[in-house]
């Protein structure tokens, strides 16, 4: 059992979270140069590709595409800038990506334009001679980065001390490592995304014991709330204190431990705009992702994954008010493509998450032409003995959803 405590560690990719937070609703993509200019940094890039504007660069990109041909399939995840979702040959929210992927047996190259997490399922998901690439490594994502695997695996061997038989079936997000997915699938676990929380939490709570879920507090008590399970009846798991800063006898007494991490983006949305939003426009409709934390999830009429959003949104009657609380790429997607209606996102403080915003259009160019010149670069590849296990926990999700 672990007795330290810990030094808490805000992960790079959080602190990079305001980089590109502004007020104004465009998000026009600049050269890479000017993108730079705010400080970050990402993956380096040859610096043929930091001038170019992103005119050029759209023209190069489909110039590439061209010449690859079927070879070569794009995927992009709703979050991702217009400039980048323009050349995806396929969109979707991260559970529908992960089928696609899995469906796609023809292609030699699958780019995910997405987070690191999304392209290393696609390589677990995937044929051994397919090649998933990811256009920029630095992509990851913040409440990944908040599961380090050595901090999961003494939590894992401090309930096993503390709980000694009981059953406890570890459920991981989508947005964790291959490494914690593998945990998963080594421990009768199970992958969930926050299209089927529910139904993971529901085969998982029918084996009668306790469930670890990992990164997200706030999708784990969400889905748990609206299962019937109780706040008194849920813990939080903080890496960086012993025990999780539980004492035996809570953790004992619990149902769900919920691992402490949150998304920097969902978290930004507050039960104050949700009151603004109903104030200014009556008949409002607040949408919002189950990342969002609970008091804004219990105030808003709907909520769900990406596309649930935009199926809700998209099917609904013209002239419909919508307040949404999720991603602005999005949500000013949203707003184009539904002109009909009144979108708004609930954050007047435009910000993208970091992450997938490091995506790029020239990252995407310098993966392609790489390919056309043989060349591949960014080949996401998950160890052999983490695959087997992944897969096993993500095989258990796609066939329980
Ligand atoms: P979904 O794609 O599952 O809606 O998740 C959103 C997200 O945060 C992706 O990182
Ligand atoms: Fe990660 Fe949040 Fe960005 Fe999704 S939106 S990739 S959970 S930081």
């Amino acid at each position: 059992m672990t007795t330290q405590t810990k030094l808490p560690v805000v992960p790079i990719t959080e602190l990079e979270q305001s980089a590109f937070c502004q007020t104004e609703e465009e998000l026009e993509s600049k050269s890479l140069v000017e993108e730079f200019a705010v400080g970050v940094r990402w993956q380096r890039i040859p610096k043929k590709y930091l001038g170019l504007s992103p005119e050029i660069i759209g023209k190069r990109i489909q110039k590439a595409k061209k010449m690859l041909g079927q070879k070569v399939v794009v995927l992009g995840h709703h979050y991702q800038r217009d400039e980048v979702i323009q050349f995806a040959d396929y969109t979707g929210d991260s559970f529908k990506l992960s089928k696609y992927a899995a469906s796609q047996n023809n292609a030699e190259y699958i780019i995910f334009c997405g987070v690191h997490f999304m392209a290393e399922t696609a390589d677990i998901l995937t044929n051994d001679d397919q090649n998933v690439i990811l256009p920029n490594m630095t992509a990851g994502c913040s409440m990944a980065d908040m599961a380090i695997t050595d901090d999961v695996l003494d939590c894992w061997d401090d309930l096993g001390s503390v709980l000694k038989n009981k059953i406890v079936t570890p459920i991981t997000y989508m947005n964790s490592t291959a490494d914690i997915k593998s945990l998963c699938g080594e421990n009768d676990g199970v992958v969930c995304t926050s299209s089927n929380a529910e139904q993971t939490f529901e085969w998982a709570l029918k084996k009668q014991g306790k469930i670890l879920f990992l990164p997200d507090q706030h999708l784990g008590r969400n889905t748990a709330s609206r299962m019937g399970v109780s706040d008194d009846e849920m813990i939080v798991w903080d890496p960086f204190k012993s025990l999780g800063g539980n004492s035996e006898e809570d953790i004992n007494k619990s149902k769900i431990i919920l691992w402490k991490g949150h998304c920097s983006v969902h978290t930004r949305f507050t039960l104050e705009q949700i009151k603004k939003a109903r104030h200014k426009h009556n008949d409002v409709k607040v949408i919002v992702h189950p990342e969002c934390t609970p008091d804004v999830v219990d105030n808003a009429d709907l909520y769900g994954s990406t596309e649930f959003i935009i199926n809700q949104v998209s099917n609904s009657k013209p002239g419909t008010t919508w307040a949404i609380g999720t991603e602005i790429n999005l949500v000013n997607r949203l707003a184009k493509e539904n002109q009909d209606k009144n979108i708004f996102c609930l954050d007047s403080i435009v910000c993208p998450c970091a992450t997938m915003y490091r995506i790029h259009p020239a990252y995407l160019l310098w993966v392609l032409e790489g390919l056309v010149e043989q060349n591949p670069t960014n080949v996401v590849q998950v160890a052999p003995d983490k695959k087997k296990n992944a897969r096993k926990a993500l095989d258990l999700m796609l066939s329980l959803s």
